[in-house]
C-alpha cells in the first residue's frame, strides 16, 4: 500500500462532511467521473470490491441459468466465482503460453450456443490479446467483461483495458495499481447498462421503495471514494515506478539462464503489478516447489488451474447441485475431464515477486542476486 498525507487528509474531509454513504455525500460521484475520465469510457459505477464488479456486470447482461461463460483457468477465483454467483455456468479454455492470459484459440473451440460472454483476465499488468477476442466475440454475438483488477492503467492497442469489452471491472484491493482498502469500478460505453450497474449496485432501487429488479447492497463507500481520488492522480507515477522495477528485474533475469521473465506482446503497452518469472526446472535443477522453499521473497501465483480446485472438481455451489444441475442446463459437465496442456505446464513453473512502489533498489538487486545463485546450482 503506498498512502500519504494527502489520503488522511481526503478521509477527514469526509469524516467532517458527515457524509459517509454515496446515497448523500459526492467523493464516489467524483472518484466515478475522474475513473472513467482515466479510462477513456462513458460510465463508471464504483463498487465495494472487484469480485462485486464482476457480479454485477454478469448480471447487468442478464446472464443466468443455463448459461455459459469462458473464462482462463489461471486467476484468482472471483473471475470464475462471479459466474457461479449468477447462477451460471463457468467453462474454462486454456491460456497463451507466453503472455499467460486467455488463448483465443482455445476459446474458439469453447464457443457453444449457450456461451453468453467470455471473461478474458489482463494478468499482473498484461492484457489479453482483445483484437483476436473480439473478432471471436463480434462473430458469435458474445460479449466481452474484462477482468482488469490487476491492470489498472494497461494499454492495448493504444486503448486502456476496461475500455474495450462490453463491461470492464477493476478492483483497488491493497495490492492493486491503487487501492481504496477494499474496493471495485465497472466501466462501460453502454447507457443502459450503466444503468442497470447502478441498479444491481443498490438493491435494484431507482428511488426509495421502488424495487424493480434484484440487486444486492455492493455500494462504495465515501471514505472509499476519497481515497480513491486521490490514489488515481498519484497513478501515473506508480505505473512508472512499476514499470520500472519490472524491467530492472527482466533486465538482470533475461542474463540468468533457466530463469524468464514476462513476456510483453506487442498490441500491449504494460501497467506492471507485479511480476511474474518462470523457471525451467530441467537447466536449474530445482522444481518450482523447491525454487519457492529457497526464495522466501517469492510467491507462489495460482498453484493449480481453477477447474482442479474441489469447488469445481465436486462441482460445490448452490444446494441440490445448481447451477450445473439446474434444468435449463440440460448438460452434463465435468471438471474431472478437463485438461488444458499449457496451464497445467505453466502453474508447474511460474512464480511471483512484488515490485510495489515501496521497494527499494536493494530489495530488488537482492532479488536478483537470490536468482542467480538459485539458477547456478
Ligand atoms: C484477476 C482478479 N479478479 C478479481 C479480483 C477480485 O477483486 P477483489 O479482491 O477486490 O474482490 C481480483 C483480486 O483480488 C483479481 O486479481
Amino acid at each position: 500500500m503506498n498512502l500519504s498525507n494527502e489520503e488522511q487528509e481526503a478521509v477527514i474531509k469526509v469524516m467532517e462532511s458527515q457524509m459517509l454513504t454515496l446515497l448523500h455525500g459526492t467523493y464516489v460521484k467524483q472518484f466515478e467521473e475522474n475513473f472513467a475520465n482515466y479510462i477513456g469510457v462513458k460510465h463508471a459505477i464504483g463498487v465495494n470490491t472487484g469480485t462485486a464488479a464482476l457480479h454485477i456486470a454478469l448480471a447487468a447482461l442478464d446472464i443466468g441459468p443455463g448459461d455459459e461463460v469462458i473464462v482462463p483457468p489461471f486467476t484468482f477465483i472471483a473471475t470464475a466465482s462471479s459466474i457461479l454467483h449468477n447462477n451460471a455456468i463457468p467453462i474454462f479454455a486454456d491460456i497463451d503460453p507466453k503472455s499467460y492470459t486467455l488463448d483465443p484459440e482455445s476459446v474458439k473451440e469453447k464457443i457453444t450456443n449457450r456461451t453468453k460472454a467470455i471473461i478474458p483476465v489482463h494478468l499482473a499488468g498484461i492484457s489479453a490479446d482483445m483484437e483476436s477476442l473480439q473478432k471471436i466475440a463480434e462473430r458469435d454475438a458474445i460479449h466481452i467483461i474484462e477482468d482488469a483488477a490487476q491492470s489498472i492503467g494497461t494499454l492495448c492497442n493504444g486503448k486502456k483495458v476496461g475500455s474495450l469489452g462490453t463491461l470492464g471491472c477493476f478492483s483497488f484491493y491493497p495490492s492493486k495499481n491503487i487501492t481504496t482498502g477494499e474496493g471495485g469500478m465497472i466501466t462501460t460505453n453502454d447507457d443502459k447498462l450503466a444503468d442497470q450497474c447502478r441498479l444491481i449496485r443498490h438493491h435494484g432501487e431507482p428511488s426509495w421503495y421502488v424495487y424493480n429488479r434484484l440487486g444486492y447492497n455492493y455500494r462504495m463507500t465515501e471514505i472509499q471514494g476519497a481515497i480513491g481520488n486521490v490514489q488515481l492522480k498519484k497513478l501515473p507515477k506508480f505505473i512508472e515506478v512499476r514499470n520500472r522495477n519490472a524491467e530492472f528485474l527482466s533486465n538482470a533475469v533475461d542474463q540468468i539462464e533457466g530463469i524468464s521473465s514476462p513476456f510483453v506482446p506487442e498490441y500491449c503497452k504494460p501497467a506492471f503489478n507485479y511480476w511474474i518469472g518462470r523457471i525451467n526446472p530441467k537447466e536449474i535443477g530445482l522444481n518450482k516447489n523447491q525454487f519457492i522453499e529457497r526464495f522466501p521473497k517469492s510467491k507462489v501465483l495460482y498453484p493449480k488451474p481453477l477447474y482442479k480446485t474441489k469447488l469445481f472438481q465436486e462441482k460445490i455451489a448452490y444446494p441440490k447441485g445448481c447451477p450445473w444441475s439446474c434444468p435449463f442446463y440440460g448438460k452434463e459437465i465435468d471438471y474431472k475431464t478437463v485438461s488444458l496442456p499449457n496451464v497445467e505446464l505453466i502453474t508447474t513453473e511460474i512464480f511471483a515477486l512484488d515490485i510495489h512502489p515501496k521497494m527499494t533498489q536493494a530489495d530488488l538487486e537482492e532479488n536478483v542476486r537470490i536468482m542467480r545463485k538459485l539458477a547456478k546450482n
